[in-house]
């Protein structure tokens, strides 16, 4: 089935008897035995409900894995994921990272133990040589958040292969839709469920897709001894946006790339990072591994007057953190996601006062454009 398909379809439950077209929200903690030792397939909700196994299903059916869990948020989601390591354990992280998961590796991880190393994980060279013997995961976020940089996955694969090292992949701006980093070699992807999958800046989740039975075994035992699951209606409404992620990433990657042109040919705006511009480093890596680019764009502008006053003078584009839904965002990512970076590394990255970062949505291009004409001015 074409993704597309999969995205309306793919979580209908056929067995029940109402004909219901919509999946049922049970609104259930707990499940009735039918008798002694006896079980529905479901017991009590942290373990597993019935609306929030379809959407796992639909999920690891997009991404092509073998299980998907369903978490309350994103940071939920990887805060478990780092629950597969002991102390001691080597993780390699891309450098271009959203600021959330870098507070939880610098300030949890740390703490229990985990030795985190960041490179730029766009260029497979250097996360090769960042490996050590005590390295169990390279986990990527592609393109990275905010300067745009795209890692290989595949290439990064074979740095993997064979070794007792996995790959995890954050798939959130581009979507199973895009890219499949499964078929590329990832061992987990990881998902803000709360961007583009939800996609109505309404509800936060996150998810973690296998590549195998094994790791979704030993993540399941984790999910439900810490519990961070989502809620079955949370569940229902994930499935319901997950429904028109096709057209609205079509529409959203589409805008961007109205939107990145424009803002290259701006006086006052001095770098675009995009990966769908013909300039981008990585386009051919991009285009080899995924299907579409995305809608994410970062900017840099001549001052960092000129950015805040983006920031004070949008009335379409919303100054509001977070990316992926309906409405085009605009991010200060140094006060904003990146506020808990340290300094030099947010220096290193690029991440200045003088950068923004759009999230765009599927209004009308025309009219985005114009809000940021006159925000410019
Ligand atoms: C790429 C990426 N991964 C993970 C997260 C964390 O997800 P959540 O905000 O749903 O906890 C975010 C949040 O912005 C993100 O941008």
């Amino acid at each position: 089935m074409k993704p597309e398909t999969l995205c309306i379809h793919g979580a209908t439950d056929r067995t029940h008897t109402t004909g219901a077209v919509c999946t049922p929200i049970y609104q259930s903690s707990t499940f009735a035995h039918p008798g002694i030792g006896q079980s529905t397939g479901y017991d009590y909700t942290r373990s597993q409900n019935p609306t929030r196994e379809q959407l796992e299903q639909l999920m690891a059916r997009l991404e092509g894995g073998a299980d998907a869990l369903a978490f309350s948020s994103g940071m939920a989601a990887i805060a478990a994921l780092m629950e597969l390591f002991s102390p001691g354990d080597g993780i390699v992280a891309s450098g271009d990272l959203y600021g959330g998961v870098m507070r939880l590796f610098d300030n949890v991880s740390a703490k229990n133990g985990l030795h985190i190393r960041y490179a730029d994980t766009s260029d497979t060279a250097a996360v090769a040589a960042a490996i050590t013997e005590r390295t169990r995961a390279i986990y990527v976020e592609t393109p990275g958040n905010p300067m745009m940089h795209v890692s290989d996955i595949a290439a990064l694969r074979a740095l993997t292969s064979g070794r007792d090292i996995l790959l995890i992949v954050d798939n959130t701006f581009l979507t199973p839709y895009y890219c499949r980093p499964i078929a590329l070699g990832a061992d987990i992807v990881a998902h803000s469920g709360t961007k583009y999958l939800g996609g109505h800046n309404d509800t936060l989740a996150g998810f973690l897709v296998t590549a195998d039975a094994g790791l979704a075994e030993k993540l399941r035992f984790l999910y439900k001894t810490t519990g961070a699951c989502l809620s079955p209606f949370d569940s229902f409404l994930l499935i319901r946006g997950i429904k028109t992620l096709a057209i609205r990433m079509e529409r959203a990657q589409n805008n961007a790339i109205r939107i990145a042109d424009w803002l290259l040919a701006h006086r006052k705006v001095t770098a675009v990072h995009y990966v769908g511009l013909d300039g981008h480093p990585s386009i051919a890596v991009s285009k080899r591994q995924a299907s579409g680019f995305g809608a994410m764009i970062s900017f840099e502008t001549d001052s960092a007057e000129t950015a805040q006053g983006v920031l004070e003078r949008v009335r379409l584009i919303l100054y509001a953190e977070s990316l992926g839904g309906v409405e085009t965002l605009i991010t200060y990512p140094l006060l904003q996601t990146h506020a808990d970076v340290p300094e030099d590394r947010r220096a290193a990255l690029g991440i200045t006062d003088r950068l923004l970062r759009i999230s765009v949505g599927i209004e009308h291009a025309d009219d985005l454009i114009a809000d940021l004409e006159q925000a410019l001015a």
